[in-house]
């Protein structure tokens, strides 16, 4: 094993965090919650049309905003107005560096808005402005030395799961490498994306080098998509979005486009006899229900060994007990709210619809878009259909001699995002991680959560195309070849 300093020496992160048992800290974060949520978006094109949309809190229903949602000819207009960003690279990294450093100090009304419009409880309200702290510094500091061209205009696309990390690190990227950076965010959370933006035009980006563009993926995500003066994209998503994506542009941009595609997974965690079992338990419900079940890379199918199985599956039930949902802003809450009515009514229609296989189920709290932890039994990976992307835990059992086999399952579906490993046999864990198809594999740990320039994040297969953001290969993704040279 290779220790990530040696990997990464000086150019690891270093987000500070945020001391919730300070008192000073958790009276400013408290006084944010009531701040009012300006409607006004940071959009740099002239006259931007669309529609207004209301902007609704998951937990409570209650509008918080009403923003613009712009309209196709209006993504149009930016493209026409974008320019990429010509200042020394030097300077492009301390502009990001100033814009990490506001990111921090906005931290109570950054908390605010993720709790509020993404229903994201307060630690990994947390976590999430950590890392896009995180992305900024890493990528200043990845891109500060690079001389090559930049590529010309890129689209960013994001999901509202990750509002302000993916979308930050997106653009920080594609800025580092001196692009022009048309932001998309998720229909969910424009209010964040605003709030960012307004951070990084006040750090030193220019307003026609970093554009923000609220606005439907059938809509703007299309327009960006299929306009040949886009010379790259890059999105987080769903597979089946990246796939329309990867037809639209291969319809009307240039052969040889870059895109850059990180989306959904199938996540398994094996779970052997010789766990630790209040380890692995811990690591399961963390992976499987932390940020109500809406990461990438949470856990979707666990394979515990048959001889431990009604021992280990007995102690989930009794963590899942223990497990609080609610206001995202009470620091007692351990489970949020999913994202929208229709993503509740769709994974409530899924566990009635597997109703006879449920094995454990927590009381919903009401109102609010809340699911309760479930837990269901299946006989392996190929009883699931889709990507269930909430607080759903799928467990079945295997007999030793049945390993390969299960690897072989996991393996087919396509996928490759997160692999999870619990044992204590040394050699199993590096025949384990050689047969499995995963880009991030945790062994005795947690699946989620991986941290900027220790451990670069994306899959392989149908969840991505790589390079892997927060990892050394991302940054030089931006640029243009080496022959190449911009045109905007
Ligand atoms: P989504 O695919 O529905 O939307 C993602 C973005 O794509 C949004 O901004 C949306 O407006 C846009 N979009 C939709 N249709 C489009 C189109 N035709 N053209 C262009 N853009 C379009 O995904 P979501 O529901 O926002 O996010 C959840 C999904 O994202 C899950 O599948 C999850 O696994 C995945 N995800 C992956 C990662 C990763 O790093 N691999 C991280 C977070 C989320
Ligand atoms: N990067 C996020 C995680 O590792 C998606 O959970």
């Amino acid at each position: 094993l290779v220790a990530p300093s040696a990997l990464f020496g000086a150019s690891r992160p270093n987000s500070a965090g945020f001391d919730l048992t300070d008192e000073e800290t958790l009276s400013r974060i408290y006084a944010a919650r009531e701040l009012a949520i300006p409607d006004a978006m940071p959009l740099t094109v002239s006259e931007p049309t669309g529609r207004m949309q209301d902007v609704l809190n998951p937990a409570t229903g209650e509008n918080i905003a009403k923003v613009l949602m712009v309209d196709a000819a209006t993504a149009t207009r930016a493209i026409d107005d974008a320019r990429i960003w010509d200042a020394p690279a030097a300077e492009r990294a301390e502009v990001l560096r100033r814009a990490a450093d506001l990111y921090e100090q906005h931290y109570g009304a950054i908390f605010a808005i993720l709790a509020r419009e993404g229903g994201k409880a307060l630690p990994d309200a947390v976590a999430e402005l950590r890392e896009a702290v995180d992305f900024l510094r890493y990528y200043a500091t990845e891109g500060e030395t690079c001389t090559d061209a930049p590529r010309g205009i890129w689209g960013a696309i994001s999901p509202w799961n990750f509002p302000l990390a993916i979308f930050t690190g997106q653009i920080a990227a594609a800025l580092m490498a001196g692009n022009a950076v048309i932001a998309k965010p998720a229909e969910h959370t424009p209010v964040i994306a605003a709030r960012a933006v307004a951070l990084l035009h006040q750090a030193g980006v220019p307003k026609a080098a970093l554009q923000l563009l609220p606005g439907r993926g059938s809509v703007v995500g299309t327009a960006l998509t299929s306009d040949p003066r886009v010379a790259g994209l890059v999105f987080t998503g769903s597979t089946a979005t990246a796939q329309t994506i990867a037809r639209t542009m291969a319809a009307n941009l240039a052969p040889g486009t870059p895109l850059i595609a990180e989306t959904g997974g199938l996540n398994a965690m094996i779970v052997d006899s010789t766990a630790l079992p209040e380890q692995a338990v811990r690591d399961i419900v963390n992976s499987a229900f932390r940020s109500a079940g809406q990461r990438c890379s949470a856990l979707r199918c666990l394979y515990v060994q048959e001889d431990i199985a009604p021992h280990l599956i007995t102690m989930i039930k009794g963590a899942m007990d223990e497990l609080r949902l609610g206001d995202p802003w009470d620091l007692a809450t351990d489970v949020g709210p999913v994202i929208d009515p229709a993503a509740q009514g769709e994974i409530a229609d899924y566990i009635a619809a597997n109703a006879g296989r449920i094995l454990h189920r927590l009381a919903v709290p009401s109102p609010g878009c809340f699911i309760p932890p479930t837990m269901l039994q299946v006989s392996g990976i190929n009883d699931l259909e889709r990507e269930v992307f909430g607080p759903v835990l799928h467990v079945a059992t295997f007999r030793g001699e049945q390993l390969d086999q299960v690897i072989a399952d996991i393996n087919a579906r396509g996928f490759g995002l997160t692999f999870g490993l619990h044992t204590r046999i040394d050699s199993r864990v590096q025949e384990v991680s050689d047969a499995i198809h995963a880009g991030n594999i945790y062994v005795n740990r947690n699946q989620i959560g991986a941290v900027v320039g220790s451990q670069p994040f994306g899959g392989e297969g149908l969840s991505g195309t790589g390079p892997k953001a927060g990892g050394p290969r991302y940054v030089p993704r931006f640029f243009a070849p080496a022959t190449a040279s911009a045109s905007v």
